[in-house]
């Protein structure tokens, strides 16, 4: 891992507007070398150019943007890093587990597991790279209050750790509206700012749910491009998190398993295309008789579309 610099250190940046970028949540060179200048100018009360200037001073000094060589692609795809669920099952399906930089978008009816899921990955992220762990750990921003620690601890428990210290490498936020949880990606950078050098950087982002809020703020048609513009924002700043921090990114999406549906297909994630694009995978949950649920991975790139089962036991996920 390469030294974090200092966003003083980009020419053009003196302390207020260092200040101005930091309140923004600009918190990092890397994060600033992505940014649009529009976005740039807006947050730090600037000019659009000079917003573009600081780019670019950003990029050189970041070493991001531009063109990249294939070799320097594959070196950081080298380091991409493969996450548990617990199934066996479901880690196949996704070719050994959550990738680090990607986006996994679980999504189904109410009760299929989306929740459970992501309980057990907050749990897994932390389990040395041998046991299917990243040796990180993880922040979640939660939009439905569903987040218990009861939970964790008696995943924690039947992995024999300790639940205290699992719990305390989770670090929770509530997400009040769309807007907030929003913001709240930036505050995860800052966070992962602050871990990167301690022996449990960040990686793994959980957004638990991704749409729910979006759903509420912007029902109806009219208001349908509104709101594939921020969801789309939304998602963009999520993958850059996983790249940014080498992180795994796991967001869930409740659909309505609707038999009653007049047109369209009942089973598909809110959100649709928008997310369908920046989401790297995306698993369909199903329930299934007691403990059991279908996983099916769909529209994956280099993976071919399959199902298996796993189950959500008391212990956690499992096959
Ligand atoms: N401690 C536990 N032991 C065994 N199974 C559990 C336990 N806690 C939850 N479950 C199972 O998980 C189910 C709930 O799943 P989960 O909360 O992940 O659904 P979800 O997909 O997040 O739903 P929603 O869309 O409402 O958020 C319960 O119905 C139960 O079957
Ligand atoms: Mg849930």
């Amino acid at each position: 891992m390469k030294k974090v610099k200092n966003i003083e250190e980009i020419p053009g940046v003196g302390p207020t507007t260092a200040e101005k970028l930091r309140d923004a949540g600009y918190t990092s060179v890397e994060a600033i070398a992505v940014a649009s200048p529009m976005e740039l100018a807006a947050a730090a009360e600037i000019g659009e150019g000079v917003a573009a200037k600081i780019i670019n001073a950003a990029r050189e000094l970041a070493d991001v943007g531009g063109f990249e060589t294939g070799d320097v692609i594959f070196e950081r795809r080298k380091e991409i890093g493969k996450l548990t669920t617990c199934s066996s099952a479901l880690d196949n399906l996704l070719g050994g587990g959550l990738e680090t930089q990607a986006i996994t978008e679980f999504y189904g009816e109410f009760g299929s597991g989306k929740t459970q899921i992501a309980h057990q990955l907050a749990v897994n992220v932390q389990l040395p790279r041998e046991q299917g762990g990243l040796e990180g750990s993880a922040i979640m921003i939660d939009t439905e209050n569903t987040f218990r620690p009861e939970r964790i601890k008696q995943m924690a428990e039947a992995l024999d750790l300790d639940p205290k210290e699992v719990l305390r490498n989770i670090h929770v936020a509530r997400a009040y509206n769309s807007n907030h949880q929003m913001l709240l990606i930036e505050k995860a950078q800052e966070l992962a700012d602050k871990l990167r050098d301690t022996d449990r950087p960040v990686r793994l982002l959980i957004i638990d749910s991704v749409t729910a809020h979006f759903r509420a703020e912007y029902p109806g048609r009219s208001s349908l491009v509104d709101r594939q513009q921020k969801i789309n924002k939304h998602l963009h700043d999520a993958l850059r998190f996983a790249y940014l921090n080498n992180a795994a990114v796991m967001v869930t999406n409740q659909v309505h398993a609707r038999p009653d549906a007049f047109f369209g297909d009942p089973t598909k994630p809110i959100g649709g295309h928008v997310l369908g694009h920046t989401v790297t995978y995306r698993i369909y949950l199903r329930k299934s008789k007691g403990e059991k649920r279908i996983a099916r991975l769909v529209d994956s790139p280099n993976l071919p579309e399959a199902e298996v089962v796993f189950s959500v036991k008391p212990e956690g996920i499992r096959d």
